[in-house]
């Protein structure tokens, strides 16, 4: 991929991982910040062009732009190298959850599959480059679907559907079916004639994730990049929630910064929160908020940046402005109700989602008290799970 004039393309990277935080699942501490800044800022005018060093929650954010397009190890070892550091850093400090999301201790080429969430992008700049970067914490990759599938496909949260012939002519989405562990299992849609298909897919969070998206006036033009990972399909067993990061383009050919908003300030209710097991609402927080003691409510930072020969211009902290108080107190009282009732559903996550949590051992235990009423003539009344029937977590949880 090349410019019109030749120039070769710039590449986004966002690279974020928790490697460990203080007083519990919260933030990094100033020290780890300090080496992830210091040994990106060592690159700049090396490998990198430009960094940026943020964290939502207890979530280190690396953003990076250079010229070594997606993917490329070198840039994806200085990632996985930062994080070492820095929950290396954790470690001496006794930080809880220190190198919590590094789950493979030898770095094999790519950083993804390892842990990290990633975005990257590959792009030739327009005359003015604006994106965001959304990073949330406490929650999974789907949490961003409703928020893109609103933004992206629905005039009612986008007006430059209409207003722009544009944005009008629609997008394509890449999904991906995360609970594929094999390989990665996609499939392509377009908006607006796929509309429900997209939508039968999309609201399955826990399982259907956007990864990207592309202009359909212009397809080269990718809007969204997004992290699809899933911790546990790594690890085998609960390890923290996923928490994504995704790179969106925003203005002319994509929805306006602005037309965002109306989509996050329905703090919709997404997998996560504490243990990663309940629903919550999605809340709009300041770049660089610690997570709450108030059940760790699933959060999502947004910080708008320009670009221009990969220098960067920001961020601006787009949920900082005092509009966004009145959605972040919704979310706190949609939080408020959910847990009032406490671990019954849906406060609590149906059974497939808690399938590699401790919850499964106590109903493994149960199971084999289950007796079978009603036996056959002749028949004693023995364990259910032994007849066959599913016994409960092994079925959907209704
Ligand atoms: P993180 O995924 O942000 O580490 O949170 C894990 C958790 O279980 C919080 O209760
Ligand atoms: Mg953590
Ligand atoms: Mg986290």
């Amino acid at each position: 991929m090349a410019g019109s004039d030749g120039r070769s393309p710039l590449t986004i990277s966002a690279i974020k991982a928790d490697v460990g935080s203080i007083g519990g699942h919260t933030q990094p501490s100033a020290e780890m910040l300090k080496v992830a800044s210091d040994m990106v800022a060592a690159q700049r005018g090396k490998l990198l062009i430009d960094s940026r060093v943020t964290h939502t929650g207890d979530d280190i954010c690396l953003l990076m732009t250079h010229r070594q397009g997606i993917e490329a190890e070198a840039i994806h070892r200085l990632a996985y190298d930062i994080f070492l550091a820095a929950g290396s850093v954790a470690e001496r400090q006794g930080l809880y959850g220190a190198k919590q999301d590094l789950l493979k201790s030898e770095f094999s080429g790519n950083i993804q599959g390892m842990g990290p969430g990633v975005a990257e992008m590959e792009i030739v700049e327009r005359p003015a480059e604006p994106f965001m970067v959304l990073t949330a914490d406490k929650t999974e990759p789907g949490a961003f679907n409703l928020l893109l599938y609103l933004t992206f496909c629905d005039p009612m949260y986008c007006g430059g559907l209409l207003l722009s012939p544009d944005v009008g002519k629609g997008f394509t989405f890449k999904i991906v079916d995360v609970n594929h562990t094999e390989a990665e299992r996609e499939i392509t849609l377009h908006a607006p004639e796929d509309l429900y298909d997209l939508a039968a897919l999309l609201r399955d969070t826990g399982r259907f994730v956007v990864k990207s998206i592309h202009s359909r006036a212009h397809p080269d033009e990718q809007a969204a990049s997004l992290s699809t990972t899933r911790l546990k399909n790594i690890a085998g067993r609960y390890v923290g929630k996923d928490d994504p990061v995704a790179i969106v383009r925003t203005q002319k050919i994509f929805p306006a910064t602005e037309e965002f908003g109306l989509a996050f300030s329905k703090v919709p209710y997404v997998a996560g929160d504490c243990r990663g097991s309940h629903n919550m609402p999605l809340a709009p927080v300041p770049l660089n908020t610690d997570s709450s003691i108030f059940y760790c409510l699933p959060m999502v930072a947004a910080a708008g940046y320009s670009v221009k020969d990969g220098i960067l211009a920001g961020p601006v902290d787009l949920f900082k402005n005092p509009v966004w108080e009145v959605f972040l107190e919704q979310a706190v009282r949609k939080g408020a109700e959910m847990r009032a009732q406490g671990f019954f559903n849906p406060a609590m996550l149906g059974m497939e989602e808690l399938e590699y949590g401790g919850i499964m051992e106590r109903l493994k235990a149960l199971d084999r008290r289950f007796v079978l009423n009603g036996a056959r003539d002749g028949e004693r009344a023995r364990p259910a799970s032994a007849s066959g029937r599913k016994a409960p977590g092994q079925g959907r949880a209704r």
